[in-house]
């Protein structure tokens, strides 16, 4: 049996730095990701990494621009912690060779970005988390005497053993194998939940798996009702477009030709933080000013910013408007609506990674520690994954140093086996095709867990979410074989997804307020006197979810009206 000090489950930004991290610091390591690492959704974040590099900046102004952005639900000791820290983590990155576009002085150039009061997001190009992954892989594999890869293996679940997590079940991918991993520690780096919603900017990867092990193994997951919804995703397809086109000074434009956002936020306009522009522009499209189809988005306008400038800084997305779009974006504006990019909530830690379960650590989307709070920051997310990734293995590795291995029993590879072992022997044709339930699963909760929401959307969406998982449990799957049965897995992830959506819709139904991305057209006011506070899902024994609360940690910063 495979065993390690520290066992990392999922190999983006915040499992791989976590990985060097822990490898630094002695332990022995092992990274087991369903994909290969370079294939894992940091590489799809576009517009930057934000820190207080520029000698007028400071990494409290970033702290506070944070807290604000998170509409005061951020815990600010963790804010604090990621905001200070930032700037000698964008220069390690670039001392192992992420090449940040620099200015003509040659000094790393710093682009605007939302919701910040200076420019702050350093930037290679709209490719920034491609760049990065790909210099840390390098790193990986220059660590490969003390870091392991499992490549395509999917994790079944966690073990718990003596009331602690003490490895994981996992299936090759590529055999059908299953085997067991013992670890000392385990940090969870699976990402995010956004297949949830259809559309969204995710990958098809990001099906909240971290979530739901660490959920069904006892961890709370925390502000599960915290769903960002971009302010710019293409109309048809929920594609990203990076908000790295509003820092660039493009404008958003509704039916009459008006840059509405001077509006909704005199001073910021387009670079509001995204759940204010996001639900600025829904404003401008259910009355009526939307353009494109079905009146269904809003003009953003990249004419504006010079050519050459757009050609060299947003050239991912003048691929994407030309290929997913049929649009020039240099010569003619392109249709956008809000679309789901990203969950602020996940399995509760604190500052070090730990959840707390004793030994399951997690870092990155999956994590909520929580520093978005109501609402993430534009490039902020790659900080959070590098902050807390680089945390988490320094700490786990430190817990490995004074941690017996585990002795654990195979069983629950059995139990595992036996339960992929019925789904294949599910008769064909009984129920509904995976597909077609992830499909109602998104669709409904895009309608009724978007960037407005209500009573009565939210228990109809609850409804269907429980009704789905009912017929999860009898849907059946073609491919009965063992080599990349991409099928079966299919099925394990959607009831990943089911456990997600029930937690996030579970956490809106109980907000009666309106703060950051979570807006209750019958609570439209934040209520600071009720719910500053986080919500936190545990599972029951019965396997319902649990509602607790968590007090947000104030440091400096009181709650103020947020002003853009
Ligand atoms: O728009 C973007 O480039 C996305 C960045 C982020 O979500 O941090």
């Amino acid at each position: 049996m495979p065993a390690h000090d520290v066992l990392i489950i999922g190999a983006g930004l915040a499992g791989q730095r976590a990985a060097l991290a822990a490898a630094q610091a002695g332990a022995t390591v092992a990274v087991l990701s369903k994909v290969h690492p370079v294939r894992s959704h940091s590489v799809a974040a576009a517009g930057g990494i934000n820190a207080a590099i520029a000698v007028e900046d400071d990494w409290r102004s970033h702290a506070y621009d944070t807290v604000k952005g998170s509409d005061f639900l951020g815990d600010q000791d963790a804010i604090e912690v990621m905001c200070a820290e930032a700037p000698a983590e964008v220069l390690h990155l670039e001392h192992i060779g992420v090449t940040f576009h620099r200015d003509e002085t040659g000094r790393l150039d710093l682009r605007a970005f939302g919701g910040a009061s200076i420019n702050r997001t350093a930037y290679v190009a709209d490719i920034t988390g491609q760049a990065i992954l790909h210099v840390l892989y390098e790193q990986l594999l220059r660590f490969g005497d003390r870091i392991d890869r499992y490549e395509e293996w999917f994790t079944t679940s966690l073990i718990v053993d003596d009331g602690g997590c003490a490895g994981v079940v996992a299936r090759d991918v590529r055999s059908g194998a299953m085997e067991v991993f013992a670890a000392k520690s385990v940090i969870l780096a699976c990402g995010g939940a956004g297949q949830c919603f259809k559309p969204t900017t995710n990958g098809l990867i990001c099906t909240g798996d971290g979530m739901a092990l660490a959920y069904r193994a006892g961890a709370p997951l925390m502000d599960m009702e915290m769903v960002q919804y971009h302010p710019t995703t293409l109309v048809e397809n929920g594609f990203l477009i990076t908000e790295g086109a509003r820092g660039e000074g493009a404008h958003l434009l509704n039916a009459d030709g008006e840059r509405f956002m001077e509006r909704y936020a005199p001073s910021k306009r387009e670079l509001a933080s995204r759940d204010v522009v996001s639900r600025a522009e829904q404003t401008e499209i259910d009355e009526g000013r939307g353009v494109g189809p079905d009146g269904r988005g809003i003009y953003l306008d990249i004419t504006v910013v010079p050519r050459r400038r757009t050609l060299e800084a947003l050239r991912e997305i003048v691929n994407i408007g030309r290929d997913f779009a049929g649009v020039d974006i240099t010569r003619e504006p392109i249709v956008i609506r809000p679309g789901q990019h990203y969950v602020m909530g996940g399995v509760r830690t604190d500052v070090h990674g730990r959840t707390p379960l004793d030994g399951l650590y997690a870092a990155g989307e999956v994590a909520c520690v929580s520093v978005h709070g109501g609402n993430r920051l534009g490039a902020n997310s790659l900080l959070d994954t590098l902050i807390f990734g680089r945390r988490a293995g320094e700490h786990a590795a430190a817990r490995a140093a004074g941690t017996r291995m585990p002795r654990v029993s195979r069983a629950p590879l059995h139990d595992d086996a036996r339960r992929i072992e019925a789904i294949l022997a599910r008769p064909a044709g009984a129920g509904r095709r995976v597909s077609e339930i992830k499909e109602e699963l998104g669709t409904t909760m895009n309608r009724h867990v978007a960037v407005f929401r209500d009573e009565g959307g939210l228990r109809t969406a609850l409804d269907v979410v429980r009704r789905l998982r009912e017929e999860a449990e009898s849907a059946a799957v073609d491919d009965r074989g063992t080599v990349f049965n991409q099928d079966v897995l299919g099925a394990i992830e959607l009831g990943c997804l089911l456990d997600c959506a029930e937690a996030m819709v579970v956490s809106a139904l109980e907000r009666r307020e309106s703060r950051g991305a979570q807006f209750r057209t019958d609570f439209p006011r934040r209520d600071d006197a009720e719910w500053l506070k986080h919500i936190t899902i545990t599972r029951d024994g019965d396997g319902a979810p649990r509602i607790g609360y968590a007090p947000v940690t104030i440091t400096r910063w009181e709650p103020e009206e947020r002003r853009y």
